[in-house]
């Protein structure tokens, strides 16, 4: 009953939508996973498995209501500091998500797309990233943009490198850099910067996502732990973006 009654809620929130303010691209930090397994006495990865099931109801959500790009920061350059244990079980877990789901988000049209660098992942990993990428590769559907060994600094460095390449073959002058340029460079090239930006888990800071994207979305913050992120709140951010007046720097 209660159930029905929620998903009544979140249908009447999905009707409520203004579809011409939605956000077009929507970055997340998943965060709050290992809190929400602690206050239950389990295991932080029990969270990340809690974590994963959480972000399954949000990708279809977004897919349902016609968000174009999801970036989820799942596995940042600095998460390499955690206990190898944990990191071991973000790998597998990063697996077994990928072989359980992939068949479903193809189906839904999902086009799964990774940004970081991936050679530092363990091979089952990167074997298994690339089968979802190349599968999904002509969807025109969701665009999830996966954010693992991903640092918002490390992609600048990475972009820069780049630059420097093309310039000393000659391929760029460096009278021809500027913003648009230096995007192209960034993983995140052909992909329009996040509208909105969601973190979890009552933290109000950015810790190195995403840094030069974000220079003009939009940030919303919820004391929910990751885990228990549902897609009523998913949609309520996206209500909360709709009254946001974005001027760009601009007056109106
Ligand atoms: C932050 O919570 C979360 C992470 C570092 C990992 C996010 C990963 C998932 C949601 C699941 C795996 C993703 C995929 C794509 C399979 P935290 O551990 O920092 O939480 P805490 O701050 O409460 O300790």
């Amino acid at each position: 009953m209660l159930k029905n009654i929620m998903k009544s809620n979140k249908e009447k929130m999905i009707v409520d939508l203004d579809k011409d303010k939605l956000p077009k691209h929507i970055a997340i930090i998943m965060d709050g996973n290992g809190r929400w397994a602690k206050k239950r006495n389990l295991p932080r990865i029990a969270g990340h498995r809690a974590g994963v099931e959480a972000l399954r109801g949000v990708i279809k959500t977004s897919s349902d209501i016609g968000i174009k790009y999801l970036t989820l920061y799942a596995f940042s350059t600095e998460n390499w500091k955690r206990p190898a244990e944990e990191v071991k079980g973000l790998m597998e877990l990063l697996v077994l998500y990928l072989r359980k789901e992939i068949g479903e988000l193809h189906n839904n049209n999902v086009k799964i797309n990774i940004i970081g660098d991936i050679s530092k992942l363990p091979s089952k990993a990167i074997s298994e990233i690339d089968k979802a990428v190349n599968l999904t590769s002509n969807n025109k559907g969701l665009n999830v943009n996966i954010a693992l060994n991903y640092g918002g600094k490390s992609d600048i460095i990475h972009a820069v490198k780049g630059i420097c390449e093309n310039v000393l073959d000659n391929n760029l002058q460096i009278e021809d850099i500027c913003e648009d340029t230096f995007s192209k460079y960034l993983y995140t090239r052909g992909i329009p910067d996040p509208d909105l930006l969601i973190r979890t888990s009552g933290e109000q800071r950015i810790s190195n996502f995403l840094l030069w994207q974000i220079a003009y979305s939009e940030l919303w913050f919820t004391k929910v732990y990751w885990p228990d992120f549902t897609s009523e709140h998913l949609i309520e951010a996206i209500h909360d973006f709709k009254h946001r007046k974005r001027r760009f720097g601009g007056l109106k």
